[in-house]
């Protein structure tokens, strides 16, 4: 029997039912039809400590600190795709995702003389979705939405995983997902394999 692939979905929002948490919904219900293993993690119903720094991560290629991040890190490794849906606080992710980066930097790289050795695949692709209040075009003039997603990638590419595309729902105060949110999420999932 063929195995399926596993799908890690990251939601980086304290809004269960606000713009990322919708995004993500959806994109697990394409994915699901689709026949991924779907993992959801909430973020903010995890015990995560803050990096203290100690870059011990990075010979154990895990955090030495035993709390959430270990099932994170483990799902991290183990995933053929990511969805990391997170929105934009101050042009960039909320403090909650970007400690979740901290404590993954021996997860996701490898020190070396020069630059960083990825520990990830490239068959292992990253999906990205954000969402602000900022309309567009301003959301990208003004760097709001490319600030959070900009944050995102730099540990993604890092890590070696390849890029699978993202969606950014710019002025989100709607309550509804609008179709070309829904379209556009449509497009990326089945597309990554
Ligand atoms: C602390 C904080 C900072 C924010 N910073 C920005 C910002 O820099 N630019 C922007 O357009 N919206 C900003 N917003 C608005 C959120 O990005 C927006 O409400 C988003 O839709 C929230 O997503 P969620 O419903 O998934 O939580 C901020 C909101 C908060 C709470």
């Amino acid at each position: 029997m063929k195995m399926k692939k596993k799908l890690l979905a990251i939601l980086g929002s304290p809004h269960k039912n606000g713009a990322t948490s919708k995004m993500l919904d959806y994109a697990m219900e394409i994915a699901e039809q689709n026949g991924y293993d779907i993992h959801y993690i909430n973020l903010y119903e995890k015990n995560i400590a803050y990096c203290k720094g100690c870059r011990a991560c990075l010979a154990l290629h895990s955090c030495a600190v035993k709390d959430d991040i270990q099932e994170i890190s483990k799902l991290v490794k183990e995933c053929s795709i990511i969805i990391l849906a997170a929105p934009v606080y101050w042009a960039n992710v909320p403090a909650i995702v970007k400690n979740m980066f901290d404590r993954l930097l021996g997860v996701m790289m490898e020190e070396t003389r020069t630059f960083p050795k990825p520990r990830l695949s490239k068959e292992q692709k990253y999906i990205l979705f954000t969402a602000c209040n900022t309309p567009a075009p301003f959301s990208f003039l003004f760097g709001q939405s490319t600030g959070a997603l900009r944050s995102m990638k730099e540990v993604f590419k890092t890590s070696g995983m390849r890029y699978g595309g993202s969606c950014v729902w710019t002025g989100s105060h709607k309550t509804v997902l609008p179709h070309y949110i829904e379209r556009r999420i449509k497009k990326i999932i089945p597309n990554t394999f």
